[in-house]
């Protein structure tokens, strides 16, 4: 949105369409904007199915006039991955009401009623073209406007009363022809921030929430509770009323003397789309609706909740811009592994002092002695986050001597795993903003367990909902592939097992060694990485041409296994198991023959001879397995097939055994011809259950 700012079409498409690409990551399978068209009242949609350079192509070749300007505007675009109804231009967003584009709106969730609402309009003869939840939303704003008298209905007040019959989550963004240069946007369960851009030294850094607007439209009645619970089933027709006006001053952005100044406004998911324009931005809060009008940004509450603060402050991202490009490398994914060395320092900084061997989380300070008296640990994550806590759950065991489960967020909802108050939740996530992960989390805030989150992204809603935390501090991961999030996650946790076990006399001698460990990683993930040639033609000449490969373990390197398993098929598309060693005999030795890929990770533990065994088993059905074993390994004969990377800890050594299984992913995928950094059907941030 731009106030007072002179931009041509050209400009507006361009700022938006970059912004998409940059959220490409979250989803990728069509993609569209809603711009103004040349006259008052008109709308102009543009959706493509595929990336989102598809679209821009479409923009370019329209013969629309690409050099008309606007001094004051407001146009929403969107990069769909879709949940209801196939990729296809009419499913894409901004999904409309009617043919005139009245109404148009973005989304991100799901309106898990939107079935409901859509019969329910169908049956007041609304006509739907899409298959998608949204568009329920939009042709319910038509409803609304078509049931008032129009020229009492604010734009707030029309979403209001929209938003309060849906259920699911969401993040909205809403323009409509009867409210030029004017959008709203509201959040409930999806992440939502807004970027604010003025020339002039922003006059506050926080913007008031208005508790209560002064109108407000109920549905035959029945203020409360979505349409679909209402006995009736049907949407009886909205009365505007007005309602206690109960609203603390609003700030906007006005200049000493009470005069609008040059402004603009970026809406989005995620702070990389915004990073380019300002880095001055603020979250919004669930069943927060944001108003943009001239130049103004009102912030209203669906409902009055004594427990949300009434301020949204305006933050500084720290994110660079060269911090979510590619860079010299090809592919975000190959950028991202060769910056684990730097990565996992920044994940230690100013945390682990070297000299006193001490580590300090300034995010647990004030909970550590409750984390140390709880009667368990339950670790919860989708993903790559979560093979990270099977990584560390043993250490974490060893040095805090309390017990640990690890959860995938979603089975443990699925189960309604008992929670007690006595208990420490843990949320591991890149983003923040995983869908299962935030749910589990809020089930254990219900239950009055401490919720510790460990994240990446800043202002992301773990990070804002737990109770305390560690950020991991791996810079932005763009490839969708998780790689170097999982070495910093695989971190934090290790920090926070040794921080918690600081008490504990007799455990220094393993803290300390740890300590030194972690100090030598940097250089030691050098040293794989250097290696990448011989992975490249291991990828070649070994696994290319595999349509399955085994990757096998045990002990500390069982989630080794399972993440570089993961990484495999989630970018090369070739099967791929990983296996605890232990469980050899019990189903997987059917699979051995001459012909079966299999990796073998025999790095130097307790647990050596055990996965000895195992490389026998293997050798006698004929197996001709790799093994990623120490480079000091002596004891491995010199006619197996070998990836060596150097020797730390036990429980640190997965660390640098993931490394070679990311960079043979990453060969494999190219060799294939496969898109790395956008791998068919999935999506980086899965913001939906
Ligand atoms: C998606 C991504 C994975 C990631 C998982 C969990 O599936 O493709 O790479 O590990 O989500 O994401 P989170 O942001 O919670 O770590």
């Amino acid at each position: 949105c731009n106030f007072l700012v002179e931009k041509d079409r050209k400009a507006i498409c361009d700022i938006l369409v970059n912004a998409l690409q940059r959220l490409e990551y979250r989803g990728y399978d069509s993609a569209g904007i809603g711009i103004d068209g040349d006259h008052e009242g008109e709308i102009l949609l543009f959706k493509q199915v595929g990336k989102v350079a598809a679209l821009r192509k479409l923009i370019d070749s329209s013969d629309v006039d690409m050099n008309k300007s606007f001094f004051a505007q407001c146009s929403i675009a969107h990069t769909r991955w879709a949940t209801h109804g196939q990729p296809s231009p009419v499913n894409c967003h901004p999904l409309r009401s009617d043919k005139n584009n009245e109404f148009i709106v973005v989304h991100n969730g799901i309106v898990t009623n939107s079935g409901e609402l859509r019969q329910v309009l169908q049956k007041r003869g609304y006509v739907f073209e899409s298959e998608t939840d949204t568009e329920a939303v939009a042709v319910l704003c038509k409803y609304v406007w078509d049931s008032q008298p129009s020229q009492r209905l604010t734009f707030t007040t029309l979403v209001k009363a929209v938003i309060k019959e849906l259920e699911g989550s969401f993040a909205f963004v809403f323009k409509s022809v009867h409210f030029p240069n004017e959008v709203v946007t509201a959040r409930r369960g999806s992440p939502l921030l807004i970027g604010v851009k003025t020339d002039k030294k922003l006059k506050v850094d926080f913007v008031d929430v208005e508790l209560t607007q002064e109108q407000e439209i109920k549905f035959g009645g029945t203020s409360s509770g979505p349409v679909s619970s209402a006995a009736s089933g049907m949407l009886a027709p909205p009365t505007l009323s007005q309602s206690k006006i109960e609203r603390q001053q609003s700030r906007a952005f006005l200049s000493d003397d009470g005069m609008p100044q040059p402004i603009e406004f970026f809406i989005a998911s995620d702070a990389s789309a915004v990073i380019e324009h300002t880095k001055r931005v603020l979250y919004l809060e669930d069943d927060d609706i944001a108003h943009i009008a001239e130049g103004e940004l009102h912030i209203h509450r669906l409902r009055r909740d004594d427990n949300i603060s009434a301020v949204r402050a305006i933050e500084t991202l720290e994110i660079e811009l060269a911090e979510i490009m590619k860079g010299k490398f090809d592919h975000f994914m190959q950028k991202e592994i060769y910056e684990q060395p730097e990565s996992v320092v920044n994940t230690m900084r100013g945390r682990v002092n070297f000299d006193t061997r001490k580590i300090t989380l300034g995010g647990l300070r004030s909970y550590l002695n409750v984390i140390r008296r709880c009667r368990r640990i339950v670790f919860s994550a989708c993903g790559t986050s979560y093979h990270s806590c099977l990584a560390t759950r043993a250490i974490f065991e060893e040095l805090t001597e309390i017990p640990v489960s690890v959860e995938l967020a979603s089975d443990f909802l699925d189960r309604k795993t008992p929670i007690f108050r006595d208990d420490v939740c843990v949320f591991v996530s890149q983003s923040g903003e995983t869908a299962d992960t935030i749910l589990a989390m809020r089930y254990c805030l219900e239950r009055g367990a401490l919720c510790v989150g460990v994240v990446n992204t800043v202002g992301s809603t773990i990070s804002r909902e737990s109770h305390c935390g560690i950020h991991i501090n791996a810079g932005p991961e763009i490839g969708v592939a998780s790689t170097k999030a999982y070495t910093s996650q695989y971190i934090a946790l290790i920090m926070m097992a040794i921080q918690l076990s600081e008490d504990r006399i007799s455990l220094t001698e393993r803290r300390n060694q740890i300590i030194d460990a972690l100090h030598e990683l940097p250089g030691q993930i050098q040293k794989v990485l250097a290696t990448d040639h011989l992975l490249q033609q291991f990828a070649k000449n070994t696994l290319a041409n595999s349509r399955s490969l085994l990757i096998m373990g045990r002990g500390f390197q069982y989630a080794t296994c399972l993440e570089g398993a993961l990484k495999i098929k989630e970018i090369s598309y070739m099967h791929s198991e990983g296996i605890l060693a232990g469980e050899l005999k019990h189903g997987p030795l059917a699979l051995i023959d001459e012909n079966m890929p299999v990796i073998i990770i025999m790095t130097r533990d307790s647990l050596y001879p055990k996965v000895q065994s195992a490389l026998s088993q293997v050798t006698a059905r004929k197996g001709q397995p790799i093994i990623i074993c120490n480079d000091d390994d002596e004891y491995i004969e010199s006619n197996m097939k070998t990836i060596r990377v150097p020797r730390t800890i036990d429980c640190l050594q997965g660390i640098l055994n993931i490394i070679p299984l990311q960079l043979l992913s990453y060969h494999l995928a190219i060799l294939n011809g496969f898109d790395v950094d956008f791998p068919r059907n999935l999506a980086k941030s899965v913001t939906v259950e």
